[in-house]
C-alpha cells in the first residue's frame, strides 16, 4: 500500500482544530482509497517560542525536509508574540528553505455559500509568486526614532524567479480553460514591472494555445469584483498576490473557504498547504471555526501527492455538505458537526 508522510504543524489558536478537522477527513480518503497517511504532528508555535524563544528548533527545516508533504493550520498570537516574528520565525524560512514558489488560491463559490457577488459562476485560480518580489526582506532603517528617520524596502525580482512563476501560470492555465492574466503596475513600476510584462510576453510565444492578457493589478482588482467570471489563471507577484487573494476569498464567501498551497513545482522539497485565514484569536476557543478551508487545502494536498480520485471525492464530499446548508452560516455550525458532515458524506 502506498503511505505518504505528512507534517502536520495545527500552530496557534483556530490553526489546532481546523487541523484536526482535515486530518479526520484525509484519514477517511485514505482508507477508501487504499493508501496510508502517516502524521507527524510538530507543536512549533507562538506558544513554543514563549517556551523556548524559537518558533521552531534550529534543525526544524531539515527534519521537514523528509517529508512527502506539509499541513499547517495558522500561525500568530499577536497578544504574546509580534506577527512579524511568528511569520518570519516559521512560515516564511518554510517557503523559501522549499522554494515553495508558487501559491496557489482557487475561488469559486461552493454550492448553497452566499457571495457577496451577484455573480455566481466565477472559479479563478489565483498564483502568487511567493519567494522574492516585494516581500524579499531587503532594506534597512536609519537614524531610527529620530526626525530624520528613513525607511526602505527594495522589491526584488529575477528573471529566474519571474519566468518560473509565470511558467507554472502557463502550465496551469493549460489544464484549465486556456486563459492566463498577467498581473502588474508597469505604468508606475517601469523597472520591475515592465520586466515581468516583457517576460510575459516572451513566454507567451511558448503557449501559442493560451490566451494571455496583462492587466494593471487596480483594474484587475476591479474586475474580480466587476466580472469574475472572465478570469481563469490570474499570476501576479507577492504583494499582488497577497491583496488578490483576500479579494477572491472575499467573493467566495469568505476565509472559511478559502484554501491555499505553497508548492514546489520541481519536487526537489516537500510542498505546504494551509487555509489562507489565520489563527483567528477572537474565535480560538469556541469550537465554531470553519474548517473547510482547511479541508480544501488538504485536498489540494491529496492531488498534489498524485491521489487525484481521493482528491477529488473530498471536495465532492465538502460540496455535498456546504449543499446542505452545513458549514455556510457563519457561528451557526460547530466545527465539529461540519467535519462529521463531511466524513458522513465521504463514506
Ligand atoms: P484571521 O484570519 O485569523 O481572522 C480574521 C477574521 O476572520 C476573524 O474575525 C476570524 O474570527 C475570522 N475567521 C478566520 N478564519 C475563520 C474560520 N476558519 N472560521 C470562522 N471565522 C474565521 O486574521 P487576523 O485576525 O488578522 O490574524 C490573527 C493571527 O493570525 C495573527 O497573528 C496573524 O498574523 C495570523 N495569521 C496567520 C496566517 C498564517 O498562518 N498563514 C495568515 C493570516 C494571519
Ligand atoms: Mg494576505
Amino acid at each position: 500500500m502506498k503511505s505518504y508522510s505528512i507534517a502536520l504543524i495545527p500552530g496557534d489558536g483556530i490553526g489546532r482544530d481546523v487541523t484536526a478537522a482535515a486530518w479526520t477527513v484525509l484519514e477517511t480518503a485514505a482508507r477508501n482509497f487504499d493508501f496510508a497517511l502517516a502524521g507527524a504532528e510538530f507543536p512549533w508555535s507562538s506558544r513554543f517560542f514563549k517556551e523556548t524563544g524559537r518558533m521552531m528548533p534550529e534543525d526544524g527545516i531539515e527534519t521537514l525536509r523528509g517529508f512527502d508533504a506539509i499541513l499547517l493550520g495558522a500561525v500568530g498570537w499577536p497578544a504574546e508574540v509580534p506577527d512579524s516574528v511568528s511569520l518570519h520565525g516559521l512560515l516564511l524560512p518554510i517557503r523559501k528553505a522549499f522554494v515553495q514558489y508558487a501559491n496557489i488560491r482557487p475561488h469559486r463559490l461552493l454550492p448553497g455559500v452566499t457571495g457577496p457577488l451577484r455573480a455566481e459562476n466565477f472559479d479563478i485560480l489565483c498564483i502568487r509568486e511567493n519567494t522574492e518580489g516585494e516581500y524579499s526582506g531587503a532594506g534597512g532603517r536609519v537614524h531610527q526614532g529620530t526626525l530624520d528617520e528613513v525607511a526602505v524596502e527594495t522589491s526584488i525580482f529575477t528573471r529566474a524567479g519571474v519566468e518560473r512563476i509565470l511558467r507554472f501560470g502557463f502550465e496551469q492555465a493549460r489544464t484549465r480553460r486556456g486563459k492566463l492574466a498577467s498581473v502588474t503596475k508597469s505604468n508606475a513600476q517601469k523597472y520591475s514591472m515592465v520586466f515581468w510584462d516583457e517576460i510575459t510576453r516572451k513566454l507567451a510565444a511558448d503557449y501559442p494555445d493560451i490566451e494571455v492578457t496583462s492587466y494593471h493589478v487596480d483594474a484587475l482588482a476591479a474586475r474580480m469584483i466587476m466580472a469574475p467570471e472572465s478570469l481563469d489563471v490570474v499570476v501576479a507577484s507577492n504583494l499582488f498576490g497577497d491583496i488578490l487573494t483576500d479579494i477572491g476569498a472575499a467573493i467566495q464567501g469568505g476565509l472559511g473557504y478559502a484554501a491555499s498551497a505553497n508548492i514546489n513545482p520541481d519536487r526537489s522539497a516537500p510542498s505546504m498547504f494551509e487555509p489562507v485565514h489565520g489563527s483567528a484569536p477572537d474565535i480560538a476557543h469556541l469550537g465554531i471555526a470553519n474548517p473547510i478551508a482547511t479541508i480544501w487545502s488538504g485536498a489540494m494536498m491529496l492531488d498534489h501527492l498524485g491521489e487525484t480520485a481521493a482528491a477529488g471525492r473530498v471536495m465532492k464530499a465538502v460540496e455535498a455538505t456546504t449543499a446542505r446548508g452545513i458549514g455556510t452560516t457563519p457561528d451557526k455550525d460547530r466545527t465539529e458537526a461540519i467535519t462529521a458532515a463531511v466524513v458522513e458524506s465521504l463514506t
